[in-house]
C-alpha cells in the first residue's frame, strides 16, 4: 500500500539525518495530490518551521501551503485541549496548579507525556480532521517511548477509563493500513545501526512495525563501471599522468579516488542494511550538494521521493501512477 495512503505517518531516525526535511518532504507531497495534510514536529526545536520558511509553529495548527498545516507539540496545550473536550473541565485558562501537578506526575510516570503528545495525533487521526498527519518524529533513541506509550500505559494500568483510551489508541497505532513509520538513514555506520536495531525494537516494544527506509544523503555514482575501474587503476597511471600534465593532476587523482571510496563505503552500509531488512522497501534520496536550507531543500527531497513512490507531479498537482508502490 502507498505509504502517503496511511493516516498517519512517523518519521524517525538518528540525529541529524534528515528527518524534519524528509517529514516536510513528505506532507508537502501529499499535499499537492490534494490531501489535507497535517504536519506535527514533536521535538519543538523549530527545524519545521525553518524547512517551510515560516515563522515558529504553536499547537494551534498553521497554514504552511495550500492544504498544509503545522504545527509544533505541546504535552501542557495537549492536556488542556484533552480536558476541556473530554473531561469538561471549565475555566482552562486557569490551569496553573494543575500544570505543576500534571509536571509532577508526568516526570513520575512513565508515558504520561508520550502519550498526550501521541494521543493528540491519534485523536486528530480519528476525528478525521486532516487525510493525513505526518509526525516530525524524536530521534531513534526516543520514538519506542512515544508510539510505544499507549501499550506502555495499558500494561501498566489496565483498567476502566484508562484502558478504553488506550485501547482506541491502539488499535490505530497497530493497523499498518492506518499508521506507517518512515525510518531516515544516512549511508553510514552509527546511523544504519541505529535502524537495524528500530526495525527490530519496535515491533516487539510498541506493537507497530517499520514500513519504510529512507536513505538520505546517498552519494551519486558518479562513475560507470568502465570509468570506475579506470579510477582503480589511477594508482598505477598516476605517474604517467603527473608526468603528462604536472602536479595539478595530484589533486583531482584524489578526489576521483576519495569519492568513490566514499560511495563505496555508503553503499555498502546500505548493503548491509537491506540484507537484515529484506522486506522493508528502501527509497533512496540523493546528497543535494547545494548550500540551499529551508524550503528549497524540502522541495528537492520531495521531487526525488515523488520519484521513488512513483508519484508523477504534474502542473503542481500529483498523482500517483498506476502500480505505485512502498
Ligand atoms: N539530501 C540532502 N542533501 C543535502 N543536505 C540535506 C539533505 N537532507 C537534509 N539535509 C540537510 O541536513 C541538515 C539536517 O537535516 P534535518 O534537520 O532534516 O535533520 P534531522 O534528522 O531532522 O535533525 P535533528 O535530529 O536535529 O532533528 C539540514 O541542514 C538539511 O538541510
Ligand atoms: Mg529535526
Amino acid at each position: 500500500m502507498p505509504l502517503l495512503d496511511r493516516r498517519l505517518v512517523f518519521v524517525t531516525g538518528k540525529g541529524g539525518v534528515g528527518k524534519t526535511s524528509v517529514a516536510a518532504a513528505l506532507a508537502l507531497l501529499a499535499a499537492r495530490q490534494g490531501r489535507s495534510v497535517l504536519v506535527c514536529e514533536m521535538d519543538a526545536k523549530g527545524s519545521l518551521a525553518a524547512a517551510f520558511d515560516a515563522p515558529p509553529l504553536s499547537f494551534q495548527p498553521r497554514l504552511v501551503e495550500p492544504q498544509l498545516w503545522a504545527m509544533a507539540m505541546n504535552t501542557e496545550d495537549s492536556l488542556r485541549e484533552y480536558l476541556r473536550l473530554f473531561v469538561r473541565v471549565p475555566f482552562i485558562g486557569r490551569i496553573g496548579p494543575l500544570a505543576r501537578t500534571f509536571d509532577f506526575v508526568a516526570d513520575a510516570a512513565p508515558g504520561v507525556k508520550e502519550i498526550l503528545a501521541v494521543g493528540k495525533l491519534c485523536h486528530e487521526v480519528r476525528e478525521r480532521n486532516y487525510d493525513l498527519v505526518v509526525v516530525d518524529a524524536e530521534a531513534t533513541g526516543h520514538i519506542v517511548a512515544q508510539v510505544g506509550a499507549p501499550k506502555v500505559i495499558r500494561d501498566l494500568v489496565n483498567v476502566g477509563l484508562v484502558r478504553e483510551q488506550t485501547d482506541w489508541m491502539l488499535e490505530l497505532l497497530q493497523d499498518p493500513g492506518t499508521t506507517g513509520v518512515a525510518i531516515v538513514t544516512t549511508p553510514e555506520e552509527m546511523p544504519v545501526t541505529e535502524t537495524t536495531e528500530l526495525v527490530a525494537r519496535l515491533p516487539v516494544e510498541t506493537g507497530v512495525d517499520a514500513t519504510v527506509l529512507i536513505a538520505n544523503r546517498v552519494l551519486p555514482a558518479l562513475f560507470d563501471r568502465r570509468q570506475t575501474a579506470v579510477v582503480d587503476g589511477l594508482d598505477r597511471a598516476h605517474r604517467l599522468l603527473v608526468d603528462a600534465a604536472g602536479r595539478g593532476v595530484d589533486a583531482v587523482v584524489d578526489a576521483a579516488r576519495i569519492t568513490e571510496a566514499r560511495r563505496r563505503v555508503g553503499a555498502g552500509h546500505l548493503a548491509r542494511l537491506q540484507q537484515v531488512c529484506p522486506d522493508l522497501p528502501m527509497l533512496i534520496v540523493p546528497e543535494l550538494f547545494t548550500r540551499a536550507t529551508g524550503r528549497r531543500v524540502v522541495e528537492l527531497v520531495a521531487d526525488a521521493l515523488a520519484d521513488e513512490l512513483d508519484i508523477v507531479v504534474d502542473d503542481g498537482r500529483a498523482g500517483t501512477r498506476p502500480g505505485g508502490s512502498a
